[in-house]
């Protein structure tokens, strides 16, 4: 049995079959990622640059000698590599662990193909065991908490932690999500809110869990 790091490390490096000649690559973040981002310097000369979603996965795609660009200036992308927290058999996701999400979905929605890599523990059959990240502006804390409060969640505020983006992290716990959908766009429409971690409306088009491609639902 391989350790979760063996797995996601396999994920990555199945993902790195996705890559085509001459792409400029949308780049997630988190330790899974950081497999696929090493495996991406071992052929750096092939692609044009990266889109990155975070500034920890900037560094590292600098520090390989990756060129990395604007999302503005590099326009639709063809592919989307990132990781997830969790992760349903309709390929819905909860992503936002490293307080990443919000990149994260802007590039998603820029991408044509989204390959999600991830360990075997990551899937679930209903989201929500994993607590829910919602990313708020910082004034709508509280205000953003006692929505939640009322919609049946619990928010754990995730204190020390600010986004890329300035913003602050509500971990939602208690969550039985059955309609990813339909909460997803509730979530979205709280004042305050930036977003949050649900990726139903734009979920992976493919899953590589523990280096196998899993057949869609
Ligand atoms: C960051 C994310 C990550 O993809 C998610 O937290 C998974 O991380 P890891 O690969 O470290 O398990 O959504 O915001």
């Amino acid at each position: 049995m391989s350790t979760a790091d063996e797995q996601k490390r396999a994920s990555a490096l199945k993902a790195l079959e996705y890559v085509e000649d001459g792409m400029i690559i949308g780049v997630g973040t988190g330790s899974t990622v950081k497999h696929f981002i090493d495996g991406l310097g071992g052929m750096k000369d092939r692609i044009e640059a990266a889109v990155s979603s975070s500034e920890q996965s900037t560094a590292q795609l600098k520090s390989l000698g990756i060129p990395v660009m604007d999302l503005n200036a590099a326009g639709p992308l063809s592919l989307y590599v990132d990781g997830a927290d969790e992760c349903d058999p309709f390929n819905r996701l909860i992503k936002g662990g490293g307080a990443a999400l919000t990149r994260e979905k802007i590039i998603a929605e820029a991408s044509a193909k989204f390959v999600c890599i991830i360990d075997a523990a990551k899937e679930v059959d209903v989201l929500g065991r994993f607590p829910l990240p919602v990313e708020v502006i910082p004034m709508a804390r509280s205000l953003v908490g006692r929505k939640i409060v009322a919609m049946g969640g619990q928010p754990v505020w995730r204190e020390g932690v600010t986004t890329d983006n300035g913003n602050w992290i509500l971990d939602v716990h208690n969550l039985h999500i059955v309609d990813p959908l339909t909460l997803e766009r509730e979530l979205n429409q709280i004042p305050g809110v930036v977003t949050c971690g649900l990726f139903a409306r734009r979920a992976a088009d493919v899953v590589i869990s523990a280096g196998n491609v899993r057949k869609n639902r």
